[in-house]
């Protein structure tokens, strides 16, 4: 673990680089979500359903707008990220914006120790969970905070995706890897260069199995998995735009999976 410690605070350190940039690039929009816009895509808003009064913990919420979008459906919210950079920024814009919501800094490994409460839905989203590197201790943690019968819901990049180089060729092993270091000059928002800065980022890869298994194995039932056939964001090479807000590998189009979502629940108790 103490190995571990060392890649989340380079990471931390990277996101804390990346939170200023990702704030003002058109990738984001933050001018439109200040002016009303929700930063939510149609499958999450769809596949959530009604969450008006609903208590809310947003995983790795980044600076927020996606936290702030829930509270603008009528969530009581609370999101928690790695980044300093990126809960001072949620914070500034709760506020500027009138937004009740709390923002709690942690890794989520560490979560524990600064928030003891439960919620009706633990909620993650796009390129979160690669940021982490053990998934059964992740899936622990969710649920230890859902209250009975709670609600996890998560919508991800397909792993498939992961395993694509910049040719789109399959370079990289689908299946579960060990930390894997990249070094990067220019943010997937809009390729502007990171002040010149080049940032080490660890990343993890983890299967459809690994997800499901670790999830299943705490005793969260899973509700549905969904598969879909392109992205909602321009954030990966090789894309290209198949529709309002969607866009798919120019090589593989629809015939490969390009994101999932789950949605589980937390059952009474743990099979031994
Ligand atoms: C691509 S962003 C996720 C954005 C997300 N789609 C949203 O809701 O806005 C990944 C986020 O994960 C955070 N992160 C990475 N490792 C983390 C960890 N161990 N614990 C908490 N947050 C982490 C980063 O700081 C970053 O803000």
């Amino acid at each position: 673990m103490k190995m571990h410690m060392n890649h989340f605070e380079n990471n931390r350190e990277s996101w804390n680089e990346l939170t200023a940039l990702h704030a003002g690039s058109s990738f984001y929009d933050l001018e439109g979500f200040k002016n009303g816009k929700s930063s939510l895509n149609h499958i999450e808003i769809e596949e959530l359903g009604d969450i008006k009064g609903k208590k809310i913990l947003h995983l790795q919420c980044h600076f927020g707008m996606d936290t702030l979008s829930l509270a603008r459906l009528g969530a009581e919210v609370v999101g928690v990220d790695i980044s300093d950079a990126s809960i001072a920024k949620a914070k500034e814009l709760a506020s500027e914006l009138d937004i009740p919501a709390r923002f709690i800094r942690s890794n989520v490994y560490e979560l524990e120790n600064v928030l003891d409460e439960t919620f009706d839905i633990v909620y993650t989203s796009y390129g979160a969970i690669n940021w982490l590197d053990d998934l059964d201790k992740w899936a622990k943690i969710i649920r230890s905070y859902l209250q009975p019968i709670g609600i996890f819901y998560m919508v991800e990049f397909h792993p498939f995706i992961y395993t694509l180089n910049d040719d789109s060729e399959i370079s990289d092993s689908y299946f579960k890897s060990d930390a894997l270091e990249s070094v990067v000059e220019q943010s997937y928002t809009d390729q502007s260069e990171i002040s010149g800065k080049k940032l080490k980022h660890i990343e993890w890869h983890h299967s459809l199995s690994e997800v499901i298994n670790s999830l299943i194995s705490n005793d969260l039932k899973l509700e549905f998995l969904n598969e879909f056939p392109y992205q909602v964001y321009d954030c990966f090479p090789n894309l290209t735009a198949c529709g309002q807000g969607k866009w798919m590998n120019e090589k593989y189009g629809n015939k490969v999976p390009h994101m999932y979502s789950i949605k589980a629940r937390k059952s009474h108790t743990i099979t031994l």
